[in-house]
């Protein structure tokens, strides 16, 4: 098929068929093995025997649009008309889609941050975008201004970010998010960040949204999802915020999408942002010793391993143990340790050779697990041969 050609085939299938075929602890999908708030739960049962059962309007429920417009005034001091300027999206996935879809011509240019999540790539390729990417390297994985400059010109529409960023976990700086800005404000660029883990940052790291900086409110279309702020990846509820005409145009594409998402979940999302206002900063702070059990023993066990400032995830470098390439290490390790984790090399750009993949040797562990899991999968790795034959 033309529009996903040179799109690879997501790798989170094939490893985690990989985990349950071998019984291996799954570090490879990015999902908590502890589920949220119960009483959110609770509400959206309620919704569901109170009648909340047919198609919402393709907007989103008018309690959860209100519940975002306070969410993002409350966290951020930004003010957006829940009417016209948020839009509720199955995930924060049909959000990205969605945008690209309304926004990106065939032929423009959109800049985005490598490594990137993998349904950046095709949602660009089925808009009949082109990408340029600008790659954040190991170990500390910070954004190279001129490398951003370099990648930005006359086709450019539009600029993808996403802070605190998967697979790295590392956070933008207010300096690189000045960068963008300014790249943003004198090439006249849209920008759309995918901003999922913005509750998910440790050690005193702020996440600060680019919609916040001079001169972006206007240009800068902000995606989120439920499933990472309140441990309900299942539920597929995200949304988007921004200027009526970034909406419009995410809305003119998610209308011949799923137009619209479960009724009954948006209600209980709507309760979740405004009654359980500081659930995710208890989860941050229990994300953050599970990352720090976790980077520890892989650093103990030999895996030179970067602390994240954010997100779900970690990621080691594996040439540390003798090992060239981390596809065949991931696919090495369910047998060798029982355990899986995810080839950071698929999340950089498909056109590049193997040799040049600057991820070829990194691999990425979720720590968004229970710590006896976590614990399982070290004293696994730890009495495992893990060096390179
Ligand atoms: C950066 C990023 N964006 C978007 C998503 C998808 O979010 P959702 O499950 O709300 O579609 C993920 C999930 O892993 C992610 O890591």
């Amino acid at each position: 098929m033309a529009r996903l050609r040179g799109v690879p085939p997501t790798i989170f299938a094939e490893m985690s068929a990989l985990a349950v075929a071998t019984g291996a602890v799954n570090l490879g999908q990015g999902f908590p093995d502890v589920d949220g708030p119960a009483s959110v739960l609770d509400r959206a049962a309620a919704a569901m025997r109170e009648g909340a059962n047919q198609y919402a309007p393709g907007t989103g429920v008018p309690a959860l649009r209100e519940a975002i417009a306070r969410h993002q005034q409350r966290c951020y001091g930004l003010s957006w008309d829940p009417a016209s300027e948020v839009v509720v999206t199955t995930g924060a996935t049909e959000a990205i889609a969605a945008a690209i879809l309304g926004l990106v011509e065939p032929g423009d240019e959109v800049v985005l941050l490598e490594p990137y999540y993998d349904s950046y790539l095709a949602m660009i390729q089925m808009a009949g975008g082109v990408r340029r990417p600008v790659t954040l390297r190991a170990p500390d994985f910070r954004l190279d201004v001129a490398e951003l400059r370099a990648a930005v010109g006359p086709r450019t529409r539009v600029v993808l970010l996403n802070s605190p960023h998967n697979p790295t976990g590392a956070v933008l700086t207010r300096a690189e998010l000045d960068a963008v800005a300014q790249v943003a404000v004198e090439h006249d660029l849209i920008v759309v960040t995918d901003e999922v883990y913005e509750h998910l940052t440790f050690g005193g790291t702020v996440h600060t949204p680019i919609a916040t900086l001079p001169g972006m409110r206007e240009r800068t279309l902000t995606i989120s999802s439920l499933g990472k702020s309140y441990s309900l990846t299942g539920w597929k509820v995200g949304w988007a915020s921004g200027p009526a005409h970034l909406v419009g145009a995410l809305l003119d594409a998610k209308q011949w999408l799923t137009y619209t998402s479960g009724a009954p979940l948006q209600v209980a999302a709507a309760y979740a942002l405004d009654d359980e206002p500081s659930w995710p900063n208890a989860l941050a702070a229990s994300l953050e010793e599970r990352r720090d059990l976790l980077c520890e023993g892989l650093r103990a066990i030999g895996l030179p391993t970067p602390t994240p400032q954010g997100t779900y995830f970690a990621t080691s470098d594996i040439s540390a143990l003798g090992w060239a390439d981390g596809n065949a290490f991931c696919r090495a390790l369910p047998e060798r340790a029982g355990v899986v984790a995810i080839p950071v090399q698929g999340f950089y750009d498909p056109s590049r050779p193997v040799s040049d993949n600057p991820g070829r040797q990194l691999v990425r562990w979720a720590f968004c697990k229970r710590p006896e899991v976590l614990v399982d999968a070290l004293e696994r790795l730890g009495h495992a041969d893990l060096r390179a034959d």
